[in-house]
């Protein structure tokens, strides 16, 4: 079953900003979906579409077969969301906090305590937990969010931007719940701008520039797109010319290859010349890489 089905979906802020612009989209249930896009693409304003904290000017979308705008109490039920500014109690503590939105959600004291705590450990909040929020610093306000996000065991997440003002380490406790999750079978629709760690998460992606879905897919799928092939980089200290390469330092350069088997002749030719070999590498096209060539291209077909 698709987990979220997003139907020719608009939001034109006046007095004519197309955040979100004639979006089409299937999230199956069970995906990490990395929604990916500069500042200003849309995403934070899809996210609310999704939860009805906005109303779309066109369009519709459905979670878990749900009407955000019709059934927002059935959607908090099933999903957790995590914006920008979410919120909570400052004279409360952070047990207190996430005691009061599990008691929202129609769940036992008992057991809403024990998952509270739990979280907190996860998230590195343990020796904080009594104190009052007002005395949080911004980033340990952004990991309590996530835990009032996650109290009620939802189905379905909406992160935006999780480890945005995170320290490295918090970030990475972050990030591993995040995994945690998606190995659950949680499904996740998650905006953000790190790249590399969107790769090792991700198993789906929508590229968003301009309120526009530029692309989707799995990594492959997106790969496919722009350049299929491998990037060798090679240290040596001589060179066949009948190479096309691009110089990286002064004895290392990088060239394209459509097959990797195609590697063993060049370093056959070099060898058989006497060149002394230093370094090999070969590698496919990185999410980084799709992203930035993607753009560039949506920017081109805009001029
Ligand atoms: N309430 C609003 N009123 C008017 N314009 C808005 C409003 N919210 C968002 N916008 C505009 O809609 C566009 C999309 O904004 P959005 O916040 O969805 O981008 P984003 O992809 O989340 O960016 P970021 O990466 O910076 O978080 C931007 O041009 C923004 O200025
Ligand atoms: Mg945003």
């Amino acid at each position: 079953m698709e987990a979220i089905v997003i139907e020719n979906l608009e939001k034109i802020f006046p007095p004519d900003i197309h955040a979100v612009d004639q979006i089409r989209l299937q999230i199956a249930q069970g995906e990490v979906f990395g929604f990916l896009g500069p500042n200003g693409a849309g995403k934070t304003t899809m996210v609310k579409l999704l939860n009805g904290m906005l109303e779309p000017t066109a369009g519709s979308a459905s979670i878990m077969g749900l009407d955000p705008l019709k059934d927002t109490t059935g959607i908090h039920a099933i999903s957790g969301v995590l914006t920008e500014h979410a919120m909570m109690y400052d004279q409360m503590s952070a047990v207190e906090n996430l005691q009061f939105f599990g008691e929202v959600f129609g769940l036992q004291k008992d057991e809403t305590t024990k998952r509270a705590l739990e979280l907190l450990q996860t998230l590195q909040l343990d020796e904080a937990k009594d104190q009052k929020l007002a005395t949080y610093s911004t980033g340990m306000r952004q990991r309590l969010s996530l835990a009032r996000a996650l109290i009620h065991k939802p189905k379905i997440l909406f992160l935006d931007e999780p480890t945005s003002g995170l320290d490295p380490e918090s970030a990475m406790a972050v990030n591993q719940l995040i995994q945690q999750l998606a190995n659950q079978g949680v499904t996740i629709f998650l905006c953000t701008h790190q790249l590399r760690y969107a790769q090792e998460l991700c198993t789906n992606y929508g590229l968003i520039s301009q309120g526009k879905l530029l692309a989707t897919g799995t990594l492959e799928q997106l790969r496919k797109q722009v350049y299929d092939g491998y990037t060798v980089r090679l240290k040596s200290s001589w060179l066949p010319d009948t190479l096309h390469y691009t110089k990286i330092a002064d004895d290392e350069i990088e060239f394209q290859l459509e097959h990797e088997e195609d590697i063993a002749a060049i370093i056959r030719d070099i060898v058989m010349h006497g060149g002394n070999i230093t370094h090999v590498s070969s590698r496919k096209m990185s999410l980084e890489e799709i992203y930035f060539a993607l753009m560039k291209e949506a920017e081109g077909e805009r001029k």
